[in-house]
């Protein structure tokens, strides 16, 4: 089977898709965009590792006959690998192929510190090859994201590339995150399986240096690169942003578009929530109003519903810029009136950072540890205002679902927060949130000062709200982005 005239065949590589596997954006992202290609007519088929965090029975996946128990050896490691088919939940019908071997997916957690992690997705990355293979589907693109599927454009340029199946085939690599670049060591070249004389296409002066990699060679090698938002995109040239890929980016910049993610208005929207109890829309804001007061008694927050109530939802890394918030939020939350509701998960220091703020604050500050999905939804809704003070920040969803949820976000001018949030302007009346720039406490501290004092002025905040509520951030313009660099692509 091949996609339908004018229509194009694309494989998407992944290494978590919403709703079976999910540590962040990238799993919202490559569910979403695949459903919206999908919607658009596309052949596309996404292919993920089969985690065993993963309900089989519930979604009953079915095993592809020539694709099961395919031997993989990558150096001296030997696999079993077998190929499952499904629909993706929620995405109308989107094909997802699941790549089993328990050998490598049945482990505590999605990713791993494990001596083994790169194999995890260099095995990935040839079984997609070997999939469409078995499957004889042809792809004209094939949609690498991050790292972890980042060889798969050195793989088709040594080998796959060969076989007439793939010959027309072209790459696109979306970096969704820079901080994780999947680098093992150099003694480990065998596990690339790359054919003799072949590790030449290395990056020389990596190898030299006694490590390998994976997403400096999807930057060197993908037709088209592209990363989460304009900003970043030129952000990520640089030596600030580039975490020491900037060398390479700035080698490809021709190559190189930002495209800033969307949302999926299936699972976000205050009009139709399946989360919330209540519903509510730009004309409508007393339904907002009443979630904010069930959402204080029952996070045993004791504040009166005229005080303003921040929210936090994070992954807590260094990346989140969590640490600005040590020093500014107990100096605002002492000085005026403020509710705080986090919910994140990660590195110990900010846990502990928000838990000792909760006991010095009590009855003020809320916040719970883990990863809860209803949750998130109930603080995007409750909140007035959403803190995303993040050092760097390829797109970010959370900011683009504070808009659309009438909570006015507060964030730092960079990546995709600077390509969605634009400042207030009190005289204007034009701008949907309070943008700050340098990467210091001060800066925050100022910013959330600053939309206290807009808060207390209900004229200017009802503006906000509408303005940001009335943006437009739907799949749609995302979709037709990626769909114009993968025709430029197949033309050429
Ligand atoms: P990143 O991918 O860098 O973590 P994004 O803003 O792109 O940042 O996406 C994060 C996604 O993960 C959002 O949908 C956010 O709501 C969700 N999320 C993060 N932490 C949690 C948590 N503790 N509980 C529920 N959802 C979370
Ligand atoms: C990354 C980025 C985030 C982005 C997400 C999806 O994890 O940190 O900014 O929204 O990927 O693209």
């Amino acid at each position: 089977m091949s996609a339908a005239p004018g229509k194009l065949a694309v494989c998407l590589l992944t290494s978590e898709v919403a709703p079976l596997s999910k540590t962040g954006g990238l799993a919202e992202v490559t569910g979403a965009l695949a459903k919206s290609l999908h919607a658009g007519g596309h052949d596309v088929r996404l292919f993920t590792p089969f985690y065993s965090s993963i309900d089989r029975a519930a979604l009953a996946a079915r095993p592809v006959p020539a694709l099961e128990q395919l031997p993989l050896a990558l150096g001296a490691h030997r696999y079993l690998i077998s190929v499952l088919e499904a629909q993706l939940p929620g995405a109308g019908g989107a094909p997802v192929y699941l790549i089993d071997c328990p050998a490598l997916y049945s482990r505590a957690t999605l990713y791993t510190s494990d001596p083994d992690e790169h194999l995890r997705f260099i095995a990935l990355t040839r079984a997609v090859f070997a999939s469409c293979a078995g499957l004889n589907w042809s792809p004209q693109i094939f949609h690498c994201n991050d790292w972890h599927t980042a060889f798969a454009p050195l793989f088709l340029r040594t080998e796959y590339g060969q076989e007439a199946l793939f010959a027309r085939s072209r790459t696109v690599l979306t970096i969704h995150n820079i901080g994780y670049q999947g680098i093992f060591p150099a003694a480990d070249i065998a596990d690339l399986g790359l054919p003799p004389g072949d590790s030449r296409l290395l990056h020389q002066h990596d190898l030299a240096a006694g490590r390998i990699n994976a997403l400096r060679h999807g930057i060197l090698y993908a037709g088209a690169l592209t990363t989460v938002s304009p900003t970043h995109a030129r952000e990520i040239c640089t030596a600030q942003y580039g975490m020491g890929l900037d060398d390479s980016l700035r080698s490809r910049e021709d190559a190189l578009s930002g495209i800033l993610n969307g949302v999926d208005y299936d699972e976000w929207d205050p009009r139709r929530d399946p989360c919330l109890p209540l519903h509510y829309d730009p004309d409508h804001l007393a339904g907002k109003a009443a979630l904010k007061r069930r959402f204080l008694a029952r996070m045993g927050l004791t504040t009166a519903p005229e005080v303003p109530l921040a929210g936090v939802v994070s992954r807590l890394a260094a990346q989140k810029g969590i640490e600005l918030m040590f020093e500014a939020l107990p100096k605002v939350l002492a000085k005026r009136p403020l509710a705080l509701a986090a919910l994140g998960s990660g590195e110990a220091k900010y846990e502990q950072f928000f838990a000792g703020l909760m006991r010095s604050f009590p009855g003020r500050v809320v916040f719970e540890s883990g990863y809860d999905e209803e949750l998130s939804h109930w603080i995007e809704a409750a909140g007035d205002l959403f803190l995303m003070p993040s050092r760097y920040e390829p797109s970010g969803l959370n900011q683009m679902y504070s808009l659309c949820y009438g909570t006015v976000p507060v964030v730092r001018r960079t990546g995709g927060l600077a390509d969605s949030v634009e400042p207030y302007d009190p005289q204007s009346g034009r701008g949907t949130g309070v943008v700050f720039n340098d990467f210091d406490p001060p800066a925050l501290e100022w910013a959330l000062n600053t939309a206290l004092d807009l808060y207390a002025q209900p004229a200017h905040w009802t503006r906000l709200m509408r303005n940001g509520m009335s943006r437009d951030f739907s799949w749609q313009r995302a979709t037709g982005e990626y769909v114009g660099v993968y025709r430029r692509l197949t033309a050429a």
